[in-house]
């Protein structure tokens, strides 16, 4: 009990906003699921993935570029990789970057088949433009497979948290979104909640049972 307890005051380590989080953070991000959260969260968002033969995917907050290349490997014939970090896309392996914010895509309307948005609206403090936007450059018929931090965690005092070469742990900035928000805001631009995962996994924050992430597949209005 009093473990619980002081699990759940853990202190939170100073928070940077997510373009200086991931400065930091991007020489040892990963491209692939590197803890239990990730690998959940990831086995989740492909159980939702359509037939991706011949699909132009766009990789929004793409990071190292997990999500492009597991696109890639099922066969997507044009992944575009995206993210307002120049330090995180300078990491990626991938061809055909762009650095650009969520809330304004350089792409043009019904353009795109597939959205992937891994574990990354939770740093955005709304969600209606990045889905506003994911709207606007999908294809009518489109997908998108869209994850995030639960919000459960976030509310038991969960943070993301990275520790930097030198030994200091930050956390990045966060902000809880409900499935409410999600379904109010996807509502609002055009985009139907067509299936919803919350797998489980072992996290500081969740006790035993307690889902560690959400993912959507949000399909765009034909
Ligand atoms: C937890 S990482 C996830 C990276 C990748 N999607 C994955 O799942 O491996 C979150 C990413 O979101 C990006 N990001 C945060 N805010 C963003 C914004 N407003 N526009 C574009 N990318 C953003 C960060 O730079 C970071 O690369």
């Amino acid at each position: 009990m009093l473990g619980r307890i002081l699990k759940r005051f853990r202190p939170v380590p100073p928070t940077l906003n997510s373009l200086e989080a991931y400065k930091r953070w991007a020489a040892s991000y990963p491209p692939h699921a590197h803890n239990p959260l990730m690998q959940a969260e990831q086995q989740a968002m492909l159980d939702l993935l359509p037939d991706m033969q011949g699909k132009l995917a766009l990789d929004l907050a793409c990071g190292t570029g997990r999500y492009s290349r597991l696109a890639a490997e099922r066969g997507a014939s044009v992944i575009i990789g995206m993210d307002n970090s120049a330090a995180m896309l300078k990491r990626s392996q991938r061809r055909r970057l762009v650095l650009a914010d969520a809330g304004a895509i350089p792409l043009a309307s019904s353009s795109v088949d597939v959205v992937f948005c891994g574990l990354a609206l939770g740093h955005l403090p709304r969600l209606a433009p990045p889905l506003y936007e994911i709207s606007r450059v999908l294809k009518p018929g489109g997908c998108a497979l869209v994850s995030d931090f639960h919000p459960l965690l976030a509310l038991n005092g969960g943070r993301r948290t990275f520790t930097t070469p030198n030994g200091q742990t930050y956390a990045v900035e966060h902000h809880t979104h409900l499935y409410s928000d999600y379904h109010q805001a996807a509502r609002l631009v055009g985009l139907h909640v067509a299936d919803v995962l919350e797998p489980r996994a072992d996290h500081p924050s969740a006790p035993a049972g307690w889902p560690v992430a959400i993912i959507f597949r949000f399909e765009k209005n034909g």
